[in-house]
């Protein structure tokens, strides 16, 4: 499955697309507004930390369907090729996606709540859906059964659109859709950086340069492949 990274934080987006394997960046306008300043800027800069290669995902304002049309054609325009239109789930969005996705735009639509909302995004072409899986939980549904049964779905119908499943609080949902066959998830700072860390890691790395140390000194073992040649 692969990952995103959920934030506008420039010095996380720099330390996570240096070190972990992530395919893009997405954001919203919450995350946006968290960051505040000149936000075209903001946005130019995170698209130059990750290159053009990668994925930007980034939402319309707008909310007439001229508005999100000619939004989502600037947005393009700004952040240029493998930049995603987010738009949420709404009759004018999935109209939008649709006239959009048929001139070619990679749309993602987001604030999915329901299988049947993913159908119709698929429908009308889009690219992702982006269902929202702690946001689902905190109201007591199963985020996990959505996102699974809307893998099915898409699955039975061979549709292009994938899955970008979003909105998590824990490494064990972000497996947990990665299980249910979702194509791809984002994920904040602080749920990349544990899918990452483990205590019994740490303090077996730990011993092991011990237990070196003790035997070896501070000689690396590339220089005592070196002093042996
Ligand atoms: O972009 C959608 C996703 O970021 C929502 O996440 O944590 O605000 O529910 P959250």
């Amino acid at each position: 499955m692969k990952l995103l990274l959920d934030t506008a934080n420039l010095e996380d987006i720099r330390y996570f697309n240096e070190y972990f394997p992530i395919v893009g960046v997405t954001t919203n306008p919450t995350i946006l507004s968290r960051e505040g300043g000149d936000i075209v800027a903001h946005l130019r800069e995170i698209r130059k930390i990750i290159g053009d290669d990668k994925e930007l995902h980034v939402q319309v304002t707008e909310r007439t369907y001229e508005g999100i049309i000619e939004e989502a054609k600037a947005i393009v325009y700004l952040l240029g090729n493998n930049t995603y239109v987010k738009i949420p789930a709404t009759d004018v969005g999935i109209k939008a996606t649709r006239y959009l996705s048929s001139k070619g735009y990679s749309i993602t639509m987001t604030a999915i709540l329901s299988p049947s909302q993913a159908m119709l995004a698929s429908n009308a072409g889009a690219a992702y859906v982006a269902p929202y899986v702690s946001r689902l939980e905190n109201i007591c549904d199963d985020g996990i059964e959505i996102v699974s049964e809307i893998q099915k779905m898409f699955n039975v119908s061979k549709t292009e659109t994938q899955i970008i499943a979003a909105s998590f609080k824990t490494v064990r949902q972000v497996l947990n859709v990665a299980l249910a066959g979702a194509g791809a998830a984002t994920v904040c700072s602080e749920v990349m950086t544990n899918l990452l860390n483990h205590s019994t890691t740490d303090t077996s790395i730990a011993g092991f340069y011990a237990d070196w140390k003790k035997s070896f000194g501070d000689s690396t073992l590339r220089e005592l492949i070196a002093k042996s040649n």
